[in-house]
């Protein structure tokens, strides 16, 4: 059986982007998970949805929820592009514009997935990594690549680079440029705007974060009608499921909706950062629904050890950049809460 899995596939360790709870009881802020649920509309949709049509695939081209989001962004539906998640799209995005031994430029720490996407394809990885503070300078960035992937905000440090700056690297770039888009709603701008000037972007966002719908898993791209058309070539015949489709489309038509969660879970991100400043932690400025702050004098694996003891899951990553961190989601402020007193208990750093 293994003779029939090529040798770099078995060389790749299985991609598993967070830990699951196995436990009832525990705080989940380590995936970066909406606390709050989705719009009222998706459940009845939903409820209406589930019939006897469900025997019936599901449309092949998600037309009406292409069509919903097209007139927001005010572009065609033929410049949106719905994926299994944004996901799905990144993988897309691979297969459609970078095959073997391309290069694919991508800064570092940022989304895990990226090397793993350009691994699997067999292409070339070129990484930029992040400066002091997490600057990055992207004048580093190869203007030959075929493909360059961009986390705006970036994981796992949830800062932001202004879309002047990406504007002037989709000018210089010659390949496609995907600003990855999955955290845009928690930030102050977004570059969303971009694709419309420039042939070359394709920004990507995520279902999974401001829609509170990461269990129906679906994405969408905004780009030129060609970038859009290479995407459609590639997917799969019916890559987003009825459901899905009709959920992704209750939530969109709710903006209002959207806007009152992603407030709570800004203020709350603002409470949450503030305290831990005030406790001595140094915690970079996040655009994003999370938090990456590094705990004052004591190791971030300690911190991150303690809380799962207490049951509360935060992310660490080890690494050159990211060791000393702790990755937090924001919850909802009991969860915060709870999270903040677990911190507090802890021997070195009650006295901070
Ligand atoms: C930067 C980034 N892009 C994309 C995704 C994937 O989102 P989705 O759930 O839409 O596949 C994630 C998920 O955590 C992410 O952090």
């Amino acid at each position: 059986m293994r003779a029939l899995i090529c040798p770099h596939i078995r060389r790749l360790k299985a991609y598993v982007p967070g830990e699951q709870p196995k436990i009832h009881g525990l705080i989940k802020l380590n995936t970066n998970e909406n606390p709050y649920p989705p719009s009222a509309r998706v459940f009845e949709v939903l409820k209406r949805a589930i019939d006897a049509r469900l025997r019936l695939y599901p449309d092949p081209a998600s037309l009406s929820l292409r069509k919903t989001i097209a007139s927001r962004f005010r572009c065609g539906t033929d410049n949106v592009f719905v994926g299994n998640g944004s996901d799905e799209i990144l993988a897309l995005c691979l297969r459609a514009f970078a095959g073997e031994k391309r290069k694919v430029c991508f800064p570092e720490p940022s989304y895990s997935l990226y090397p793993v996407l350009v691994q699997i394809q067999h292409a070339k990885p070129l990484i930029i990594e992040f400066g002091k503070n997490y600057a990055l300078g992207l004048k580093r960035f190869r203007r030959d690549a075929a493909l360059t992937f961009i986390a705006n905000p970036n994981v796992p440090s949830g800062t932001f680079i202004p879309k002047r700056a990406l504007a002037r690297l989709a000018r210089r770039l010659k390949g496609v440029l995907v600003i990855d888009e999955a955290y845009a709603d928690f930030a102050d701008e977004n570059c969303s705007s971009l694709f419309k000037k420039f042939p070359n972007v394709l920004i990507t966002r995520s279902f999974s974060k401001s829609y509170s719908l990461a269990g129906m898993r679906v994405g969408f791209a905004l780009g030129d009608r060609a970038l859009i058309e290479a995407l459609l070539k590639v997917k799969d015949s019916y890559n987003v499921d009825r459901l899905a489709q009709a959920a992704a489309e209750a939530a969109f038509r709710d903006q209002r909706h959207l806007r009152r969660t992603v407030k709570r879970i800004r203020r709350t991100r603002e409470r949450l950062s503030r305290t831990l400043l005030k406790r001595g932690w140094e915690v970079l400025p996040s655009s994003a629904n999370f938090v990456f702050a590094r705990p004052p004098g004591i190791p971030a694996a300690r911190v991150f050890r303690h809380l799962r003891r207490k049951k509360v899951l935060v992310r660490y990553f080890p690494g050159k950049m990211t060791g000393r961190f702790l990755r937090i989601s924001v919850g909802t402020d009991k969860e915060i809460d709870f999270l903040l007193k677990a911190i507090h208990s802890m021997p070195r750093l009650m006295k901070s």
